[in-house]
Parts: C-alpha cells; sequence; structure tokens
C-alpha cells in the first residue's frame, strides 16, 4: 500500500463509481486535497489522478502503456478490440499517423461543408413538423455526412439505424445490463456492414477514391509492409465513423448552452469566428462527455510521493481536470471569453485526452470536432429559428455518458433566409 498517498477507505469503489459518475474522482481529489488517490475498482487497485501535473506524468509513454488498459468489455462496445486505442509503441505511432493523415484542414474542412449541407437539407422536413428533437437529428446528419466524406456508400433507407448503432456503441461505454448489451450487439452489426464495404473495397468492386478515410483504410501497410486484415481495418474505420457521430452529443449540449445563455447568441449571430471558436471550446470543457482515461505503468516510478508500481492502473481524469479551479476560474461557471486568455497548454484542457496527438493517445479528432461544432452552431443561430418548448433539459452528471434528458426539443422551425443564399 501507498502510505503516504489517500486512501478511500471502501472495500471496492465500484458501486461508488456508478453512485457518482463523472464527480468520482474529483469528489475524491478536492476531499483529500490531493492530485492523486489510491482506490479499489472492479477488485484491483487503482490510482485515479487529476489536474495539469498530473496529465503530464499520464502522457509521458516512457512511464505508461495502454496494453491491457481498456476493460474487454469496453473494447467490445466503444473501442473496437485491438485497435489504436490499445497499441503503444512505434506500431501505435505508425498506426496514428494514418489517423493523422486524415484530420489535415482540407479534411476538417469538407466535413464542416458537408455537415452545413446537410443541416439545409434538413429543414423543409422540419418547418412541417410539430417538434424535432435535436439530438436525434444530430445523429442521422452526422452519419450521413461522414459517411459520405469517407467513401462509405450508405444507403437511405439503412441511415437511421447505422446512425443509432454508432450511437449506442458509445452509449455503452458507461454502461451495465441493457443499454451494454444494446452497445454490444450495435458493434457486431457495425463491423459485418464494414467488413463488407472493405472487402469490397479491396476486390475493386466498389471504387474508393484515393485519398478518402475508406481508401486509406483498406489499403494501408503496417511497419513491416503487410495489410492489416479485414476485421482491423472495420475496426479502425470505425475509429473515424462512430466518433463524428458521437459529435451529436456536443451539438445538443451547444444547443444547451445557447439557449440557457441567450447573450452568447448575439455575439455568435455577429459572425466574430473567434468568438464561435471560444464557444466550441466552452462546451467542450464545461459539459461532461468523457470522464476519463486509462493507461497502465510501464516501469515502477514515484510521482508525488506514490509508488506506481509496473502493471498498476492509473485513471486521469478529463472531467475533473476540465473543472480544476486552479486551472479555470469559476470552473462551474460557462464562459466561453476565458478561452481569449487560454495559452494553449496541452496539458490542461482535456476533454479529449491531452498530449500530442501525433505521438500519444490524445484524439486526432479535435480540430473535426470544433469546425463541427461551429458550423452547426451557425447553423442554429443564423440559419434558422426555433422555439424552445417546455421540457426537461436537466442532464445527469452520474449516467456515463450523459445528456438533457429532452434531447433538446425544438418547435416552430422557420428558415431565415431562403437556402441559397447562405454561404458558410
Ligand atoms: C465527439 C467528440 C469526441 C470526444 C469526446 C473524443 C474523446 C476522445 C478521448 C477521450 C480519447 C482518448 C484519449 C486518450 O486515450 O488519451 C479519444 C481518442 C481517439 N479519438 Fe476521439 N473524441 C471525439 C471525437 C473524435 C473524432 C471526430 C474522431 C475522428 C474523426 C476521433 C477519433 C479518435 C481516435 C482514433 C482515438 C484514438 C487515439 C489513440 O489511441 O491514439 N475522436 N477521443
Amino acid at each position: 500500500m501507498n502510505e503516504q498517498v489517500p486512501h478511500d477507505k471502501s472495500l471496492d469503489n465500484s458501486l461508488a463509481l456508478m453512485r457518482e459518475g463523472y464527480l468520482f474522482i474529483k469528489n475524491r481529489t478536492d476531499k483529500y486535497q490531493s492530485d492523486l488517490f489510491e482506490a479499489r475498482l472492479m477488485g484491483q487497485k487503482v490510482i485515479c489522478m487529476s489536474g495539469e501535473e498530473a496529465a503530464k506524468i499520464f502522457y509521458d509513454s516512457e512511464r505508461f502503456k495502454r496494453k491491457g488498459a481498456a476493460p474487454k468489455r469496453v473494447q467490445k462496445t466503444l473501442f473496437g478490440v485491438g485497435g489504436v486505442q490499445t497499441m503503444d509503441g512505434d506500431a501505435h505511432i505508425h498506426r496514428k499517423l494514418l489517423f493523422m493523415s486524415l484530420m489535415t484542414p482540407e479534411h476538417e474542412k469538407r466535413l464542416a461543408e458537408l455537415t452545413m449541407e446537410q443541416w439545409k437539407a434538413s429543414i423543409s422536413k422540419w418547418e412541417t413538423s410539430k417538434k424535432v428533437v435535436l439530438f436525434e437529428e444530430a445523429k442521422v446528419v452526422l452519419c450521413r455526412v461522414v459517411c459520405q466524406w469517407a467513401g462509405v456508400p450508405l444507403k437511405e433507407s439503412e441511415i437511421k439505424e447505422r446512425a443509432d448503432d454508432f450511437s449506442e456503441m458509445v452509449d455503452a461505454f458507461g454502461a451495465v445490463g441493457p443499454r451494454y448489451w444494446k452497445g454490444r450487439r450495435a458493434r457486431t452489426r457495425v463491423e459485418e456492414w464494414i467488413r463488407g464495404v472493405i472487402e469490397d473495397t479491396r476486390a475493386g468492386k466498389l471504387q474508393a477514391e484515393e485519398g478518402s478515410a475508406l481508401y486509406s483504410m483498406a489499403f494501408h501497410k503496417e511497419l513491416d509492409g503487410s495489410q492489416l486484415d479485414t476485421q482491423m481495418v472495420a475496426v479502425e474505420l470505425i475509429n473515424i465513423l462512430r466518433p463524428v457521430v458521437a459529435i451529436s452529443t456536443f451539438i445538443t449540449f451547444a444547443a444547451l448552452a445557447l439557449h440557457e445563455h441567450p447573450e452568447c447568441k448575439e455575439k455568435l449571430q455577429s459572425g466574430d469566428r473567434n468568438y464561435s471558436e471560444m464557444f466550441a471550446q466552452e462546451v467542450r470543457r464545461y459539459y461532461p462527455f468523457g470522464p476519463f482515461v486509462g493507461a497502465r505503468v510501464r516501469k515502477d516510478f514515484i510521482w508525488k510521493q506514490c509508488k506506481f508500481k509496473e502493471g498498476m492502473l492509473v485513471l486521469l481524469d478529463m472531467y475533473g481536470t476540465n473543472h480544476d479551479s486552479r486551472l479555470w476560474g469559476s470552473p462551474n461557471e460557462f464562459r466561453p471569453e476565458r478561452f481569449k486568455e487560454w495559452e494553449g497548454s496541452l496539458f490542461d484542457f482535456i476533454p479529449q485526452g491531452g498530449g500530442d496527438p501525433a505521438k500519444g493517445h490524445r484524439c486526432p479528432g479535435e480540430g473535426i470536432t470544433v469546425e463541427v461544432m461551429k458550423v452547426s452552431l451557425d447553423f442554429l443561430v443564423n440559419k434558422i429559428e426555433f422555439k424552445v418548448p417546455k421540457q426537461d433539459l436537466s442532464y445527469s452528471l452520474v449516467k456515463m455518458p450523459t445528456l438533457p434528458e429532452s434531447g433538446f426539443v425544438m418547435s416552430d422551425v422557420k428558415r431565415k433566409y431562403s437556402s441559397q443564399e447562405w454561404t458558410y
């Protein structure tokens, strides 16, 4: 036992994690006034840590590795078994480059353009609907967008089911029981579908455009020059398709933020792109999505008097770091302007992980996420008007992942201009 380090006295904290959700780590780092503490989760000793210094240590690949860190239940729903998230060393860097090559500013721009096109195409139906649930619409819009961008064929009749499957894979990460099994079944269906798409591409039955995600993944070569097997390509292609659909969660929270802070709306209406960027960043900081991320100690070391023993599981608190009052003044206030002063540290603002994405496990999709959020905000404030009828907009900090209960219902939707006049 680490004598110098605060301990949670309970025999096992798994139930407490389920009861406290996003606040499980923060409640204890606050109580112990410590950046780290020891706990037991699912029968194993775990070090939980939070804050910028902790993030710097956590993303040091000399000290930590990912092999054996992600539970199989998460791999079988969210990540896919054996994907980039579980790799280390040169093999990881090589695989990560494949992802990074698809996240260039040109790709971000294309995704943003496609997103606006799809939002526009939704309006006619919305104008004649009594109510529109933004989260449900965003999932479908983004599923269409990402498949079109990636070069993955998608029939009109299957879009809703595919969008739901991607979403259920994400919804399963913190779930037990039926929600978990829904996610497992969704992954089985999606992997089978994408394996077929890859086989057709490799056999020349489906023409993938060079440079598209489908092409780059289907013909990717490992460090030894070999091709990945079909299942592995499917897992990695899904590692791009699924998270783009998941941006629907941040879009829904962005709509909630607009509703709760109408003063921000005027600034967004002025078309100031810096403000729109700051707003998107504040949505990613303030609202809960990814709670924490895990790694295993690569070799023994001591930090802050705590003995990190080889093989130990360590969790870094993403939600808590984004609400750390040492880093963010009044962290529980939604204030986009705070990003004017933000110095761009790789370790203090970590809604999608920390460090350098090309060298470590930080999410490669942050640029895409922010661009898609910005174009969606522009759509919501400048292209349409709508009412927000009475509904339950509360969200739980216990359920992971979470969302406003109603999914954000809009009514009386009207376009502001004729669609031809729009530019983005
Ligand atoms: C919806 C918003 C998103 C959130 C909240 C999110 C969150 C995360 C988090 C927390 C990680 C793990 C970081 C770590 O292990 O240290 C991650 C990794 C990853 N994300 Fe995202 N992400 C999002 C969007 C995206 C997008 C749009 C893409 C791609 C188009 C993407 C692709 C990936 C990949 C491939 C990894 C694995 C990276 C690696 O292990 O090296 N994500 N993301």
